[in-house]
């Protein structure tokens, strides 16, 4: 790995998908490496999951700034005293300013678990399920001044069941998350994102062979 791809990641929460970061890049699979993990929240069980990894963490309290500026301020001299290539927002719940925006231009990236544009916001799995869509899924996309907005890097697709619970959806949906997290940052690590307009092209990758998904399945047709 010669230059491997240097990350940002804003948690606050559990941080199941930094884990898996971390995970894919000890294994060898993900050409990067954290330089820096900051969650809004002290609580986050992912600082904890930082330190157990020997990453250099911070909690940046929104209490102790007066305006969202100033947050942001601190955050993009944190990652920039890091000299972080891209911005990986991992379950973090807080809009960023556009002073954040424009000091990453193209380098901040998010997932959300719902197909997007469809259930944007906080609550996408309960959403998902409340609004009675046969698929959901997740997204991975860069991030605008919209809330969930931005051009789409890679989307990943599973069925909503009569059965399931915001639950067993948010479950079935976070497995995927942890998929293609670490697949979208290894396509920023090989140079393979090309943004044109709002759309994105990954170079030199096969798409989807799959033509078309039914749920319920189709009964002879
Ligand atoms: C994930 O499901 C992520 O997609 C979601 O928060 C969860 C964080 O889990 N993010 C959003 O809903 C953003 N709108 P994690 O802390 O275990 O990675």
């Amino acid at each position: 790995m010669a230059h491997p791809l240097k990350l940002g990641v804003l948690i606050s929460g559990s941080g199941s998908n930094l884990q898996a970061i971390i995970d894919n890049i000890e294994k060898g699979a993900l050409e990067a490496s954290i330089r820096i993990v900051i969650s809004n929240n002290p609580d986050a069980f992912g600082v904890t999951r930082a330190q157990k990894h020997g990453l250099p963490a911070a909690v940046l309290k929104h209490e102790d700034f007066n305006t969202r500026e100033d947050y942001d301020a601190e955050l993009i001299r944190l990652l920039r005293s890091k000299e972080v290539d891209l911005v990986v927002l991992a379950g973090f719940m807080r809009l960023l300013t556009p002073v954040f925006l424009k000091a990453f231009p193209q380098k901040i990236i998010n997932i959300h678990p719902a197909l997007l544009p469809s259930f944007p916001g906080i609550h996408g799995p309960k959403d998902a399920c409340e609004y009675g869509v046969k698929f959901s899924g997740c997204t991975v996309h860069f991030v605008d001044e919209g809330i969930d907005t931005g051009p789409i890097i890679i989307q990943s697709v599973v069925p909503v069941f009569s059965n399931d619970t915001t639950e067993t959806l948010a479950a079935r949906i976070l497995k995927e998350e942890h998929r293609i997290y670490s697949q979208a940052i290894q396509f920023f690590a090989e140079g393979k994102v090309a943004l044109f307009g709002r759309k994105v092209q990954i170079k030199n990758i096969e798409e989807t062979p799959v033509i078309a998904l039914h749920n319920p399945s189709l009964a002879g047709f």
